[in-house]
């Protein structure tokens, strides 16, 4: 018995050094400089000069900070939106991409959560550099582990959209189990945030109705939880009274600018109804028709929690491990559907662009250096 506790304590003890011996020879193989695509002028995307190579120093490390070595990095709406044109310039090169997948390769004094050498996937901050770099530094609230089952590519695809998707339906529309057969209309439900959101509220036991353009759009978004698909190009009110919601919806995600939307979205919402935006709008809109039907207005913005440093802020890092481990169940499908190599300016131009246009099905993940 004893015996047996004292073997624990040795094997744990050469465990200790074991990693602390791979944590030295992998800080020591640390390069000076990195690869990394960054901008000083904000310009159009078809400007060579809006993404460029550059070679830069590695990031320093703050207090919880790890460093991961990144293998991976997708593009979401908010790199196109950080990066539209507008007069500023930096003095220092600004690094995009908040969302990714790599492998920890040197950490600070105060961080915790894991070990040089854990395979990682993680969102950003918005007030550092990003993903767009060999090397990104993260305070550890932003890293979950990777599904062990998902390649990095795959992996890099889901943080940003699943912790929106996830914070949007369980934090701010506060859906639970006791919510199921109601109803959720997701517009623009193709995108990143909209394809995980349709599986998690499909989960939720919720009848999902998303909405797209195209009939390929249409396949993955049935593919991706949801029940019924209505034509956003067309109004959507009479589509709701023909599929049996003239009397409205219980739940409305918009994930697209409300403002072209806002009176579909006055009328379609039921009295007592919750609807959560996460895109901002381009125009005021008149927030009186809320009160008539009590309806709930909420806003959901990944990255709140860090930006203020908020009492929940664990709550991400908990969101992001929740999501690692429904796609190693099989819970939550990767959204991935484009890849491109190797993570450039030429290429991270392109994936800008292929945004901009809207017409992107899933996520679009750039890899390698
Ligand atoms: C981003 O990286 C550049 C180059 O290393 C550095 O000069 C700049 O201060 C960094 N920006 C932030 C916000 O850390
Ligand atoms: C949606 O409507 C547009 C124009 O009204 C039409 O061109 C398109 O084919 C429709 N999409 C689907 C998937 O039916
Ligand atoms: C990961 O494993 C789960 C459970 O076996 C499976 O359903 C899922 O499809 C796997 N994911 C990938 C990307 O292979």
């Amino acid at each position: 018995m004893l015996g047996g506790i004292v073997l624990v304590i040795v094997a744990f003890v050469n465990q200790i050094s074991a990693s602390q011996e791979t944590a030295e020879k992998m800080a020591h193989k640390l390069p000076s400089k990195m690869k990394a695509v960054g901008l000083y002028k904000y310009l159009p995307i078809t400007d060579t000069n809006s993404l460029l190579d550059l070679e830069l120093s590695l990031p320093e490390l703050r207090k919880r900070d790890v460093l991961v070595k990144v293998k991976a990095t997708a593009v979401n709406p908010i790199d196109t939106k950080q990066r539209a044109p507008k007069p500023n310039v930096e003095t220092n090169p600004r690094i995009l991409g908040w969302d990714g997948a790599g492998v920890i390769v040197a950490k600070a004094m105060n961080a915790a959560l894991y070990n040089v050498g854990d395979e990682v996937f993680f969102t950003g901050n918005l007030g550092r550099n990003g993903s767009n770099a060999e090397y990104i530094a993260l305070d550890e609230v932003h890293v979950a582990r990777k599904p062990t089952n998902l390649t990095f590519e795959q992996a890099a695809a889901m943080p940003l959209t699943s912790v929106t998707a996830y914070e949007s339906l369980y934090d701010r529309l506060l859906i639970s189990d006791k919510d199921r057969g109601k109803s959720i209309l997701i517009i623009n439900s193709a995108g990143g945030v909209g394809s995980v959101a349709s599986q998690l509220a499909k989960r939720l036991g919720l009848k999902v109705i998303g909405t797209a353009s195209r009939s390929e759009t249409k396949a993955f978004l049935l593919d991706n939880g949801a029940d019924i698909v209505l034509n956003h190009t067309q109004n959507l009110l009479p589509q709701l009274e023909a599929n049996g919601y003239g009397n409205g919806l219980d739940y409305i995600l918009v994930n697209y600018d409300p403002y072209p939307y806002w009176d579909t979205l006055m009328k379609a919402i039921k009295p007592q109804g919750k609807i959560c935006l996460i895109v901002d709008s381009s125009g005021l809109v008149d927030i009186k028709p809320l009160k008539e039907k009590s309806i709930t207005l909420v806003s959901e913005q990944m990255g709140t929690r860090i930006k203020y440093q908020t009492e929940d802020i664990s709550r991400h890092q908990e969101i992001l491990q929740t999501i690692s481990q429904m796609l190693e169940k099989g819970e939550l499908k990767c959204t991935l559907t484009k890849v491109m190599k190797p993570i450039n300016a030429a290429n991270l131009r392109e994936a800008h662009r292929l945004l901009e246009e809207q017409h992107l099905i899933g996520k679009l993940v750039l890899s390698g250096f």
